[in-house]
């Protein structure tokens, strides 16, 4: 095996800023390069501007940094996704497309992407949704990670790639924002409730989703990568599943941190794309095939979520005061 050298897309987004903090950690600074059309707000590696629909750009980065796995996270997601339907289905297909074959141009070790609960629809089952099973989404962005998933499944027969998917609930994460997304509300939520501030959420307070928190979402990353090729028996993407819950049910968990805290419900256009998506995932494949299991529940989450953006502002304090007196 060569020595790791890793590419991240989409590097700046909510995923992207934690999984490259976790995989410089593991690897060095040196062995990883951030790519994303936004500078991100941190330097744990080297950043590269990448416009993931520019194929020739990517090909000379994985040259320039000889590149031997990629990460490829840039995507449009559900929400904003459905703004503008068309350059979502080019930005993720052809995004997927140029990563593909660049790593069969280039020979790359591995590959990650990420699929999504968007995939399921409203005659998927609902209720611990199979590995395989009726997939009708609802939104492009999911149409988009349907196919993709196709796509992955394609190139590792047909060509022999070793691409590694996972099918992401909603993540909760304390990082970064979220941006586009369905399940965004269950990261928004908090920063109103740290704050003091009134929360008005976009879905009803019966709305159950699944999600997980960031750390099981980078432990199920790292984990399905570093699985020895034979245990990965799922090429198109492995069901993941960390916790459900509904809005309602999160506010209580965060009342009993935060008493003060209120909210109200006003659904907007995302309350249709969350009734379309699953209430809990089986998934038994990713347990069996490469040892998955979840650490947090809604519990403990909200607690680590109010501890950590409480230090987040303790923290921040002292930079801000500094700016302040070199005005
Ligand atoms: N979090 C994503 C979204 O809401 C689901 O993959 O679009």
């Amino acid at each position: 095996m060569r020595i790791k050298r890793i590419l991240i897309t989409g590097a700046s987004g909510q995923i992207g800023s934690v999984l490259t903090e976790a995989l410089v950690i593991k690897y060095g600074k040196q062995n990883v390069i951030v790519t994303d059309i936004n500078k991100p707000s941190h330097d744990l590696a080297k950043f590269e501007i990448l416009n993931i629909l520019d194929k020739e750009r990517l090909l000379s980065l994985i040259d320039q940094y000889q590149i031997t796995e990629i990460y490829h996270l840039a995507a449009l997601l559900s929400a904003k996704g459905e703004q503008n339907p068309l350059f979502t289905w080019e930005l993720n297909m052809n995004g997927l497309f140029n990563v593909l074959e660049a790593a069969r141009e280039k020979n790359i070790d591995r590959i990650f992407y990420p699929s999504s609960i968007a995939i399921y629809g409203d005659r998927t089952p609902r209720i611990d949704t199979p590995q395989d099973t009726v997939f009708n989404p609802s939104t492009v962005y999911g149409m988009s990670k349907l196919a993709g998933e196709h796509w992955c499944a394609y190139y590792h027969k047909r060509f022999g790639l070793d691409i590694r998917s996972l099918r992401y609930p909603g993540i909760v994460s304390y990082q970064s924002l979220p941006g586009g997304g369905t399940t965004d509300y269950a990261v928004e939520i908090f920063h109103y409730a740290i704050k003091g501030d009134h929360y008005t959420c976009y879905l009803k307070d019966d709305t159950r989703l699944p999600m997980m928190y960031i750390p099981d979402a980078i432990r199920a990353t790292l984990s399905l990568m570093e699985a020895p090729s034979e245990k990965i028996n799922e090429r198109g993407s492995y069901n993941l599943s960390g916790m459900d819950f509904t809005p309602k049910e999160l506010v209580a968990e965060i009342q009993k941190n935060i008493p003060d805290f209120t909210t109200d419900y006003a659904p907007d256009f995302r309350q249709a794309i969350a009734d379309s998506w699953s209430d809990s995932i089986d998934d038994s494949a990713a347990r069996n095939d490469w040892g998955w299991s979840p650490n947090y529940d809604l519990e403990s989450m909200t607690k680590d979520m109010i501890l950590n953006l409480k230090k987040k502002i303790k923290t921040a304090l002292p930079s801000t005061k500094q700016i302040v007196k070199e005005l």
